[in-house]
């Protein structure tokens, strides 16, 4: 397994093997590693000779200094995570904060016609400035032929494709099904933050995310979002901090459904302090 802490010499050792004809995917991530990343290594593997996979807890698109502070840091783990599934065709970009940002650790503002105001944008102000900071360093210094990014995280999803589209980088964006535990929560690296009864109780985000897209054949959003209000009134260990259906391409809620348009529902709980998320297509 190749190892890189330098983006220079990542940068060198990846055009000469674009040089060779070799082709790159790429998995950006912040580590703590699970089973949903690993389904976008594996998609990168078969559709590129190689695929790298950078580590790194972006300092830029945490609005809480706290979340920042305890985002699991499990490098080692992960190497070793990323060996089982391929010791030879992965390469693994694990930088310093100074690697990236010298020393001015700071996002540059970005205009993603507006996908960035709603919903985790409205709640983590400043987020997706982070995120679309360290993506598109990150794309300048690995200049992969494809990105792999899981639905989990879709509003992220859709402001990548913007900035793919608004800064013409040649890159292919490739949307992954989001993985889910056996019980349903979908996979995130905060997952392993949550208490036993935190962890017990959030299958039910999923569980609600199932029972509104039964309704959305029959109910308006507005009925389905104060139906899911009232569910979570019922489970004293889970906030809910917001329920939205949106249109997938504007992010902008729905008032009015059209057959014509595709939806998602969006939601975000506190789990204790653990912010989870999840989303789930309606139509
Ligand atoms: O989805 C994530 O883990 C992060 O937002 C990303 C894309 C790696 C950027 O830091």
């Amino acid at each position: 397994m190749k190892n890189f802490e330098n983006k220079t010499e990542l940068s060198s050792y990846v055009s000469a093997l674009k040089g060779n004809g070799s082709t790159i995917g790429f998995v950006p991530t912040m580590g703590a590693l699970h089973r949903g990343h690993l389904s976008l290594v594996n998609s990168g593997l078969e559709e590129n000779d190689l695929v790298v996979v950078s580590i790194f807890v972006n300092p830029t698109q945490f609005n809480n200094e706290e979340d920042l502070i305890k985002y699991p840091r499990t490098l080692e783990a992960d190497t070793a995570l990323l060996e089982t599934v391929s010791d030879d065709r992965i390469i693994i970009y694990a930088p310093s904060n100074e690697d990236i940002y010298g020393n001015d650790i700071q996002s540059q503002s970005f205009n993603f016609d507006g996908l960035e105001h709603e919903m985790e944008g409205a709640f983590r102000v400043g987020h997706f400035d982070g995120v679309g900071t360290i993506v598109k360093r990150l794309f300048e210094i690995v200049n992969p032929d494809r990105a792999y990014f899981g639905e989990k995280d879709f509003q992220q999803l859709q402001i990548i494709r913007k900035l793919v589209e608004l800064h013409h980088l040649p890159v292919e964006i490739v949307g992954c099904p989001i993985h889910r535990a056996e019980d349903g929560l979908a996979m995130s690296s905060r997952n392993a933050r949550l208490s036993s009864a935190h962890r017990d109780v959030a299958p039910f985000i999923y569980r609600t995310l199932m029972s509104a897209k039964i309704k959305f054949g029959t109910k308006s959003a507005q009925d389905i979002t104060e139906w899911v209000h009232t569910q979570f009134k019922t489970e004293e260990l889970l906030e809910l901090e917001y329920f939205i259906i949106a249109d997938i391409t504007t992010l902008k809620p729905v008032k009015r459904k059209s057959t014509k348009k595709s939806y998602r529902a969006f939601i975000a709980v506190y789990a204790g302090d653990i912010r989870l998320i999840d989303n789930i297509a309606l139509n």
